[in-house]
């Protein structure tokens, strides 16, 4: 290690201990989603499955619970639920990324795990320089760096040239990378390596002008593309997509075209985009595919420039976190995410209800109440007019079975005025909630649509109740979930 990295990581290490038992003490701290030891997390980087382990990497600020030059923290784990902290994996002490160790992805090469991330550098004018750069390592811990491996932009594009997602196919290395215009327009742009040391940048593969695409918004960030299925799939978080009815209301998006994709001419004809989430917090995913065949995504729970600073974890000197893994499949022409099945080990203590009767009244079941469990209910067709769902007194879920509408109703973070994010389900069957003290992840009928929202109720608040305006007959299930 450097000099300029070791005394980095000894100055992120004192910040932890400083901070630590007010961290931990905080009523909002998650108990099974990963979070920043202190400071503030953002993307999930470098997701991977490698040696039988799983590598959580993250974009973390370790010295402020707000965005500045950002290090690698790292998660590991063998189940995706009892997660391992380990050292940290990327300190900016370089000049090739003295502003950040922005977003990147991690693949296997010959046996070395090796990571492929920007490099962000800024001068005194705040111009801005970004590098390809790698780093390796042969126990999964400890990396060295390599330096930029892409150090040229590519002509007609800006700085703002990020997020490489790596991946082999046929032999051959391809990176797919988040890119603007010079005239401001978002696009993903593909390179390709035999060697993983010359990257040669072989065009576009979608975004602003490329095939049906026309404008979509002023900036790709975070690509990421795999096949799925049959299908080939481009995940995308652009920004600057305008309100159009239900979609695009949070200030960036996240999503993904579905088509075919030919990597060496490159061509990628594809359909239209999809939010991946209905929510209010959810950006920059990153999917992996792991021993078993699965591919897994997991989000930030967060979203750049969002009420950022209003998060009440800040006083206690940490902000965000990622989401739970997810299984993705393919559905008639849509993402179902699935919470992978790992996660039933953290259930205890169910309780249960066959065919009950929900009425108008708003019912509180014995029993179904806390702040980190699992819900699940089911046989929802039968539902009246309207299904209604709150959440300790901060959080609705709203079915309206004429309109097809279903609404998630929040207490803005910090005005605490209702706020409301919505989407279409032509037929509600089940509904599955994961609450952890900060969070809710709702997924709509078997992962068809997910609503995924940071939440900040009175922390002794307990309460779920629902109530459904005509009579019907439900299964409820509840676990509290531990870790
Ligand atoms: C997305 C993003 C990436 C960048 C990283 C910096 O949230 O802006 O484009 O690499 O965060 O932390």
């Amino acid at each position: 290690m450097t000099e300029k990295e070791q005394e980095l990581h000894n100055r992120a290490y004192a910040e932890v201990k400083r901070h630590q038992q007010q961290v931990m003490a905080d009523p909002y701290r998650q108990s099974f989603h990963l979070m920043p030891p202190v400071g503030l997390l953002n993307d999930p980087n470098g997701w991977i499955q490698w040696n039988g382990t799983y590598h959580m990497f993250y974009q973390w600020n370790p010295f402020a619970a707000s965005h500045g030059a950002k290090f690698w923290g790292h998660y590991s784990s063998t189940d995706m639920v009892n997660w391992t902290e380990e050292p940290i994996a990327l300190a900016p002490s370089e000049w090739f990324e003295k502003n950040g160790c922005y977003s990147g992805s991690a693949v296997d090469v010959n046996g070395q795990l090796t990571l492929m991330y920007t490099g962000n550098v800024k001068d005194e004018k705040g111009n801005r320089q970004s590098y390809q750069c790698v780093a390796t390592s042969d126990d999964g811990v400890h990396f060295d760096k390599k330096g930029p491996v892409v150090d040229e932009l590519p002509e007609g594009y800006t700085a703002h040239f990020r997020d490489p997602k790596v991946w082999q196919e046929n032999g051959r290395w391809y990176m797919i990378i988040g890119a603007q215009t010079e005239d401001e327009q978002g696009r993903a742009l593909l390179y390709q390596s035999e060697d993983f040391q010359t990257w040669t940048f072989t065009g576009p593969l979608a975004g602003a002008g490329i095939g049906q695409v026309d404008s979509f918004g002023y900036m790709w960030e975070c690509p990421d593309m795999f096949s799925l299925e049959g299908k080939d799939i481009l995940i995308v978080s652009p920004q600057g997509l305008e309100p159009e009815g239900m979609v695009y209301h949070n200030k960036y998006q996240a999503g993904y075209f579905i088509g075919e994709a030919n990597l060496n001419d490159p061509v990628f004809h594809h359909g239209e985009f999809t939010e991946l989430d209905r929510g209010f917090e959810f950006y920059a995913p990153q999917t992996t595919v792991d021993d078993r065949g699965r591919r897994i995504i997991v989000g930030w729970m967060g979203v750049p420039e969002q009420d950022e600073e209003d998060h009440p974890t800040i006083e206690n000197q940490w902000v965000h976190c990622l989401t739970i893994p997810r299984e993705l499949h393919l559905s008639n022409g849509r993402l179902l995410q699935k919470p992978v099945e790992e996660l039933k080990q953290l259930r205890h203590t169910p309780v249960r209800f066959e065919q009950k009767e929900i009425h108008a009244r708003t019912t509180q079941l014995d029993g179904i109440a806390g702040t980190t469990v699992e819900l699940l209910f089911e046989n929802l067709s039968t539902v009246g007019e309207l299904f209604e769902w709150t959440f300790r007194g901060d959080a609705r879920l709203i079915y309206n079975k004429q309109e097809r509408i279903m609404t998630l109703e929040r207490k803005h973070i910090k005005t605490r005025l209702m706020e409301r994010r919505q989407c279409y389900v032509e037929q509600l069957h089940d509904v599955q909630i994961f609450m952890d003290s900060s969070s809710l992840e709702i997924f709509i009928n078997g992962g068809e649509e997910v609503f995924t929202s940071r939440y900040f109720p009175d922390p002794s608040d307990q309460s779920i109740t629902i109530r459904s305006s005509q009579p019907a007959a439900i299964t409820v299930q509840k676990w509290d979930l531990d870790v």
